[in-house]
């Protein structure tokens, strides 16, 4: 037995012992040199890239396994190459997004959510000038916490997307909104994402617009470009316009706004390609069916969001498609 008068000198020793093995770690740590990016393209980079856009554009979603080796391969190769890190976070995330498409999601589709979130870190530790990395990777960060219930976590992702906010507004007010539009009606934070849409809006029309009776059309042709091209359609993502107001619509009728969500819809059709949008049929039956959508976009258990019942745009298979596919 320990005698009372000894037990204070061995808590001593220990902390002796063990303190400085615990500096030494993490005094180890903290001085290890960062991990440096390259921005030199080998060849095979290259040819992977002329793929990913072909199959990304043209919503092929079963060919997500065949990319991400393709570029896993090249990662183990190039583990400081920020965009073939990010990539590898986007092919996670677009798999993890998109996942109605399997008719019956996969449970597996949660390790998606980790590794966007991992690869993502990589890409914008490699590259913290890209502010879609840091977006992105904040919006994994808090897709995963939200499937291990970590709420530090939680507010670490959303303190980091306030940041990735600064960086690129007109992008990530965007982004951060899309990822909580997933969060229950009455909360604040459903509310704070929907304001980011409109701050969105605000930004690209260059004035405040008006939140119960909007205007937009004076801006919707204008030539968007620098950071404002986050605005319009681009040949990264030939729908962008269109795929904006259709997830706005559908947060406005989460929110029980039906009327204001209808003019929001009809602001897709102001872009001079609606007419080949493949989701077009898709906005004017939300446009007809808002009142009969809406309790089906608050349920928030997963078992209930289903392929079988309207959904919001997060959750579908046209969560990245409606911005990124390109004409039928
Ligand atoms: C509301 C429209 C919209 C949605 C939805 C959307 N994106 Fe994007 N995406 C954009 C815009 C705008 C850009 C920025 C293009 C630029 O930099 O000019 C972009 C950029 C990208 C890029 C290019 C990054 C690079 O390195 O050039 C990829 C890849 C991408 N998005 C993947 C996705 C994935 C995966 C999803 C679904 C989880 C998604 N996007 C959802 C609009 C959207």
């Amino acid at each position: 037995m320990i005698s009372i008068r000894r037990f204070p000198i061995r808590i001593a020793l220990c902390f002796l012992v063990s303190f400085p093995l615990w500096g030494c770690a993490s005094i180890a740590q903290w001085a290890a040199p960062e991990k440096k990016a390259t921005t030199s393209a080998p060849v095979e980079f290259v040819n992977a890239e002329q793929e990913f856009w072909t199959h990304f554009h043209a919503g092929h979603y079963d060919r997500i396994p065949q990319l991400l080796e393709t570029y896993k391969r090249l990662y183990v190769l190039h583990p400081d190459h920020p965009v073939i890190a990010a990539r590898i976070g986007f092919l996670h995330v677009w798999h993890l997004s998109e996942r109605m498409r399997m008719g019956e999601p996969k449970a597996s589709v949660i390790d998606d959510a980790t590794l966007c979130r991992k690869f993502f870190g990589e890409a914008s530790q490699l590259d913290p000038k890209d502010p879609r990395f840091k977006g992105f990777y904040a919006a994994c960060i808090m897709a995963e916490a939200d499937i291990h219930q970590r709420e530090a976590d939680t507010r670490k992702g959303y303190y980091l997307m306030k940041d990735a906010i600064s960086d690129w507004p007109e992008f990530n007010l965007f982004t951060g909104g899309y990822v909580m539009s997933q969060l229950p009606w009455e909360g604040s934070l459903f509310d704070e994402a929907l304001e980011w849409q409109w701050k969105t809006l605000d930004l690209c029309a260059q004035t405040k617009v008006d939140r119960k009776q909007p205007e937009y059309p004076a801006y919707a042709t204008q030539d968007f470009s620098g950071a404002k091209r986050a605005c319009g359609n681009s040949a990264i993502a030939p729908h962008n316009f269109e795929g904006f107001f259709l997830n706005m619509g559908d947060m406005l009728v989460k929110k029980g706004e039906v009327p204001v969500a209808k003019k929001i819809y009809s602001f897709a059709r102001l872009s001079p390609s609606y007419q080949q949008w493949p989701y077009r049929n898709m906005l004017e039956d939300r446009i007809r069916k808002a009142e009969e959508n809406l309790p089906y976009f608050r349920i928030q258990k997963r078992e209930e969001i289903s392929s079988k019942n309207p959904h919001l745009m997060f959750h579908s298979e046209a969560a990245c498609m409606a911005c990124h596919r390109t004409n039928d």
